[in-house]
């Protein structure tokens, strides 16, 4: 398969693309980082890079950020940064991606926990990871070309462990190795409209 991986240079990205890359074409991409640029909080860039390359299998975002902060001290413009970054930059990939993907291709976001199992400060990633639950299982049923769309939503990962732990008390953490797995298993499997959860 010809994958796009956006995001796949970072913490999970790189673990997830060297994995899918014994079996498979992988192109990564990122604001910064990767074979091609793109910025998802950026539709015209989503646009630009589809109308350049195309021909994907599969398209798999593991890319989006958004500000963590207690709710006191979140302003209006903290949670439109993750909207327009993670939200709608996901939201506008299945948008337009859609149309550049070969018959049958499969395009998966990537959420977290935090949708089902927040943390203190974090009603603004809580907030846009849950609604991508819901836009992705809305979505699949509108789909044309048989293309289908889904969701893995990770818990906290081994290579963001020591990052993050303190903020994680007593959460299981999440293997690399089965969580690229679980990409290989969405992207090459039927589901449609699914979120796949991966928390322990
Ligand atoms: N790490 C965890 O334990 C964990 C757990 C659950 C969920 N998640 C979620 O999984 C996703 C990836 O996490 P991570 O830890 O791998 O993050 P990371 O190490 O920061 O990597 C994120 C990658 O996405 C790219 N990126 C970020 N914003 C982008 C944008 N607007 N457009 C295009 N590319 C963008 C970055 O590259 P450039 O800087 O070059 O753009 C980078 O390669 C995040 O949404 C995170 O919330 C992570």
């Amino acid at each position: 398969m010809k994958i796009l991986i956006i995001g796949g240079n970072g913490t999970i990205g790189k673990k997830v693309s060297t994995f899918l890359s014994t079996k498979n074409k992988i192109i990564t991409a990122g604001r910064n980082s990767g074979d091609l640029k793109i910025d998802l909080s950026d539709s015209d860039s989503i646009k630009n890079l589809f109308e350049n390359n195309n021909d994907f299998d599969a398209v798999i975002s593991i890319a989006g950020e958004a500000v963590w902060a207690p709710f006191k001290d979140l302003t209006e413009e903290d949670y439109y940064k993750g909207i327009k970054n993670k939200l709608m930059g996901q939201v506008n990939l299945v948008k337009i991606g859609r149309n550049y993907m070969n018959h049958g291709g499969s395009i998966t976001l990537t959420t977290g926990i935090l949708a089902d199992n927040p943390v203190k400060m974090t009603t603004s990633a809580a907030l846009v990871n849950g609604g991508i639950h819901s836009f992705v299982k809305a979505a699949s049923l509108e789909m044309e070309n048989n293309i289908r769309v889904n969701v893995v939503s990770p818990g906290l990962v081994e290579d963001s462990a020591v990052k993050y732990k303190d903020y994680f008390p007593g959460y299981e953490i999440v293997k690399m190795q089965n969580l690229a797995e679980l990409y290989e298993k969405v992207i090459n499997g039927e589901q449609n409209g699914q979120v796949f959860r991966i928390y322990s």
